[in-house]
Order: structure tokens, then C-alpha cells, then sequence
């Protein structure tokens, strides 16, 4: 027996080497962990449990059959973040560059059914040159496999993309369709076809890390939520953000214990709002005075910065954020702000996470770019994400909401349930230089006049209260006493009850 033991420690220390030493020493040198430290650093030390650690590629094409090498270049399995189940797969760059073929796909879809069928996330380390050459459509039917089953987990179970070296072609897809992606930055990219073949075609010229880094997916293409130094930091980000999400859509998110008083009075939000309607104020600090102990995981920081998005928790549970900044274009509406907030929302609403909406919205962006972009098609993804969303939905207008952006911006119209606005909040259909210039065009010459009637329409409208004498604004508060009041009327919607006619789903323009 002694001999057996002995022959299956030999045979798992083969499978851990992967591609062996020179190529680990090769992963490490470009400032990469290998798949397996990587996995050691994202689970609880000795959690990890790890399936099919034997399989093997059964290909013959082109040589391949040379190199058997168990795990065919990706270790999966589950283990536990903070004590909470997850699966894992993490692509092994020293095997065959990460490429995948059909049984490391298979390895792939085992863990995604498991996901399914117990109710845990997938996190998905990515770290490949593709589909596996040799293999042909055998590795491109792996990759569908794999496709096809990132939309049933879907809504059903949180996946989470990390990408920490090459991810191209296809392979690109499959994080494209999962909740969260996560970048490290210079060592990792993805594209859809790389600089040789965009030179080739467009007669563009480009690097990687132009067309396709870190830097280029969390700034402008937001393809990618975040992206961080290294391998590391990286995934204990991913570890952080784990922690603020349910396990599945059958669960509420995860309660912790916070040392921060429901009723903490923040006297610095009676003054955070400038005098002049026109001075921006950061809206960032508002959440973070609201969210215990201070803490915000801040998605898409870099991309749409005029509006924000992320989780915070209030009394320990776990709350989605999403707040108009004034400190970008004047905290306006636009294609990409919409796009952000919406994908953002319907993630909380598939996951049962409660969304906070703080609003100072000036409207949409007007523009010539704005219109031949199609801001029509996707500002209405903002509306009806909002509109959709089941969970409970708490609003707070901090000082502009105007126009249809009130309308969008959860308000109580469309079903948010509990709706407050600070006394300096303004609701109105537009600005009052902009109301008076239409309403009293024929006075315009007569600056008296219009600044009489500027003062006018300022007494009646720039205020809270017209709102709240209909009801559509339940209470006007206190900005010191924010936290206490949201932290409050969460709690009244803890067992909200929600019904949606019946329908196969909805069709959002996308
Ligand atoms: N299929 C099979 N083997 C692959 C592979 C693939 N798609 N991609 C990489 N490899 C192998 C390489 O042959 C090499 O093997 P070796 O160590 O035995 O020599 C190893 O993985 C490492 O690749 P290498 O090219 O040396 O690494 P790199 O860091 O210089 O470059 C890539 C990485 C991903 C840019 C490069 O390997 C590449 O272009 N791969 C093909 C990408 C592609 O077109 N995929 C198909 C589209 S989905």
C-alpha cells in the first residue's frame, strides 16, 4: 500500500510542476504567478479541494500526442473565501500557453454545473493564448460549451472574470458575459484580434497594451470594472468583492459585523453643498459619509466618472450605489453613464441587493454625439433597469433633478420605495435660466424683467417641496442625519414583496 501512496504523491507532484520549472521560472519572470500560487492566494489557506487534476488532452494532430501533461493547462476545484464556498478554475500559461482544448474546457464546465446546481460563484482565473491550435473545432465546440454555460449561471450564480495575461479571439467572450472583470495591469489584455491583424486590416498601428490593457478596458472601453499593480493585489481585490455578494440568486447578501452606529450624524453634509448651483461638490464623499465604517468597493472608477457605482454596506448588509457626480460634467447623464449605471442595477437586482440612488442631475448631455450615439436607446437602459429592479430601491435627491433624468433616476414614479431629498434638493423640468429664456422669450431684452422672473420661478421650484406637497418625495432630510434615515428605511424593506406580470423576460433595448 505504501507503494501506491507513494506512486499518487509522485503523480500529483508531476501535475502541480504543469509545464515545469523552466516555464514556472518563465511565468514568474514576466512578474506572473503560476496558476496554482494564484489560487492560493484567493482562497482561505488549505481550502482548496481540486478536481481532475489527471485528465488529460486525447488529441493527435500535428505532434501533440508528444506531450501528455495531466491537467491540460488549468487546475480547477472549489475552496472558500472568508469561510464561503466558490469555484475556481485557473488557466496554467505554462501548459501549452493556457490554451484550451477540448478537455480543458470540459474541466471548465464541470465546476460551472457544480456552481449551478449548489448555488456558489465562479471565479474564473484567465491566462491563455487561445484556442488550442492543434485541436481545431474540437477547442472552438469547448469554448461554446463554455459560453453556453455563462449565460445559464447568469443571474443564477455570480461569476467573476480575472484576466492576468493573454485573453484573445474568442476566449474573450466568455468573461464578456460574466458579472465582474477584473484586470493586472502591463501583464494582462484582451482583444478581439490582435495589433498584427488590426495593422493588417485597418492599416492601424497599435500595442498590445494600447489596443487591449488594463488601462485602455477600465478608461475607455469599460469592458473591464477595475484593474490593479499585480497579481497579488489583484486578487485579493477579487477576495474583497466576493465578500459583498450573495452566493446565489436564492440568497440575500452577506450580513457582517461593523463597528459604526446606525445613527452617526455627519454634520459635514449640512455644509457639503456650494452655495452657487453651479460649483460641483464631490458626491463620493457623501457616500462614504453614509456607508459603514467608510468603506466603498467603487466599480468602473475610471470610466463614466460622472456617474458612480459600487457596494457598500449598510447596518453590515451589503448595498449597491449608484450616484450622479457633479465633479464630472456636471453630474449630466450620457451613453456611457447610462450603460454603466444600468449593467450595475440589473446586477443587483438579479442578486438581491438593495440599491441606494443619490441624485444631483443637471439632465442628459446635450450634443450632436450624444444624439447620433443613440443616447435615446441607452439612457432608456437606465429607466428600465430602474423600472425592472424588485429590490429594494432607496432615493435621496441631494440638490439638482431635473427633467426626465428625475424621472430616471429612481425616482418614486418608477417605483422606488422610499423616496428623501435634502431641503436644498431642486426638482423641476430644467434650471431656471433655461425655463425662464422659453417661457419669457419676448422679454429677454428687459434684464429686470428676467431676473424677476428668474427669482420667481427659483422661489416656487428650486426646492423640495412642490414634490413632497404630491407625495412623490416622502420626507425632506436632514443631511446630517442621512445615514440614519437610509440605514432605516432599508430595514422597513427587508421582506419587500414584489410581483412582475408573467412573461418569458423582458426585452431591454440594448
Ligand atoms: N494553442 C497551442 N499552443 C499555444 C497556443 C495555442 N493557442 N498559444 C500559445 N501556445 C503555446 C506556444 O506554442 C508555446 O509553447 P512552447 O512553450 O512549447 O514553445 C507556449 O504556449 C507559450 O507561448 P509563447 O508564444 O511562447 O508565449 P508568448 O508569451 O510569447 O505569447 C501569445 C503569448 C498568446 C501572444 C502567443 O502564444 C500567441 O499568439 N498564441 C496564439 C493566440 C491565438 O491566435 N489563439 C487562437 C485564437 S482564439
Amino acid at each position: 500500500m505504501q507503494k501506491i501512496i507513494e506512486a499518487l504523491d509522485e503523480k500529483r507532484a508531476q501535475a502541480r510542476l504543469g509545464g515545469g520549472e523552466k516555464r514556472i521560472a518563465t511565468q514568474h519572470a514576466k512578474g506572473k504567478l503560476t496558476a496554482r500560487e494564484r489560487i492560493e492566494v484567493l482562497l482561505d489557506p488549505g481550502s482548496f479541494e481540486e478536481y481532475d487534476m489527471f485528465v488529460t488532452h486525447r488529441a493527435t494532430e500535428f505532434g501533440i500526442d508528444e506531450t501528455i501533461i495531466p491537467g491540460d493547462g488549468v487546475v480547477t476545484g472549489w475552496g472558500t473565501i472568508n469561510g464561503r464556498q466558490v469555484y475556481v478554475f485557473s488557466q496554467d500559461f505554462t501548459v501549452f500557453g493556457g490554451s484550451l482544448s477540448e478537455t480543458h474546457a470540459q474541466k471548465i464546465c464541470k465546476i460551472m454545473d457544480l456552481a449551478v446546481q449548489n448555488g456558489a460563484p465562479v471565479i474564473g482565473l484567465n491566462d491563455s493564448g487561445g484556442a488550442r491550435i492543434q485541436e481545431g473545432v474540437a477547442s472552438l465546440g469547448g469554448y461554446a460549451e463554455v459560453f453556453w454555460r455563462n449565460v445559464q449561471a447568469s443571474g443564477a450564480v455570480p461569476q467573476i472574470s480575472v484576466i492576468m495575461g493573454p485573453c484573445a479571439g474568442g476566449a474573450v467572450y466568455s468573461p464578456a458575459m460574466t458579472d465582474f472583470i477584473y484586470m493586472v495591469k502591463d501583464t494582462s489584455y484582451m482583444f478581439v484580434t490582435g495589433p498584427d491583424v488590426v495593422k493588417t486590416v485597418t492599416n492601424e498601428i497599435v500595442t498590445q497594451e494600447e489596443l487591449g490593457g488594463a488601462s485602455t478596458h477600465t478608461k475607455i472601453s469599460s469592458v473591464a470594472d477595475a484593474a490593479f499593480e499585480n497579481d497579488i493585489e489583484t486578487l485579493l481585490e477579487v477576495r474583497r468583492l466576493f465578500d459583498f455578494l450573495p452566493l446565489s440568486a436564492n440568497e440575500k447578501p452577506p450580513v457582517v459585523a461593523v463597528n459604526d452606529r446606525i445613527d452617526r450624524g455627519e454634520t459635514s453634509l449640512d455644509t457639503i453643498i456650494p452655495d452657487s448651483a453651479n460649483k460641483p461638490y464631490d458626491m463620493r464623499e457623501v457616500i462614504l459619509k453614509i456607508a459603514d465604517e467608510g468603506d466603498f468597493l467603487e466599480l468602473q472608477k475610471d470610466h463614466a466618472g460622472n456617474i458612480l457605482t459600487g457596494f457598500i454596506r449598510l447596518n453590515g448588509s451589503t448595498v449597491g450605489v449608484v450616484a450622479n457626480q457633479p465633479l464630472v460634467l456636471a453630474g449630466c447623464l450620457d451613453i456611457n453613464s447610462s450603460k454603466k449605471a444600468a449593467r450595475f442595477i440589473r446586477f443587483c437586482d438579479c442578486f438581491n441587493i438593495p440599491i441606494l440612488t443619490l441624485v444631483d442631475v443637471p439632465g442628459f448631455l446635450p450634443g450632436v454625439a450624444q444624439e447620433y450615439g443613440g443616447i435615446i436607446k441607452h439612457g432608456a437602459k437606465l429607466l428600465f433597469a430602474y423600472a425592472e429592479a424588485t429590490v429594494p430601491k432607496v432615493t435621496v435627491i441631494t440638490r439638482k433633478a431635473y427633467g426626465g433624468a428625475y424621472d430616471v433616476m429612481a425616482s418614486k414614479h418608477i417605483r422606488a420605495d422610499v423616496n428623501y431629498a435634502w431641503p436644498s434638493a431642486e426638482i423641476a423640468v430644467m434650471g431656471a435660466k433655461g425655463a425662464v429664456e422659453i417661457l419669457y422669450r419676448s422679454e429677454l431684452s428687459d434684464k429686470d424683467k428676467i431676473a424677476r422672473r428668474t427669482k420667481d420661478y427659483e422661489d416656487r421650484f428650486a426646492n423640495p417641496f412642490v414634490a413632497a406637497e404630491r407625495g412623490f418625495i416622502d420626507d425632506v432630510i436632514m443631511p446630517h442625519g442621512t445615514r440614519r434615515r437610509v440605514v432605516r428605511a432599508f430595514e422597513t424593506l427587508k421582506k419587500k414583496k414584489a410581483s412582475v406580470p408573467a412573461k418569458k423576460h423582458d426585452n431591454i433595448p440594448l
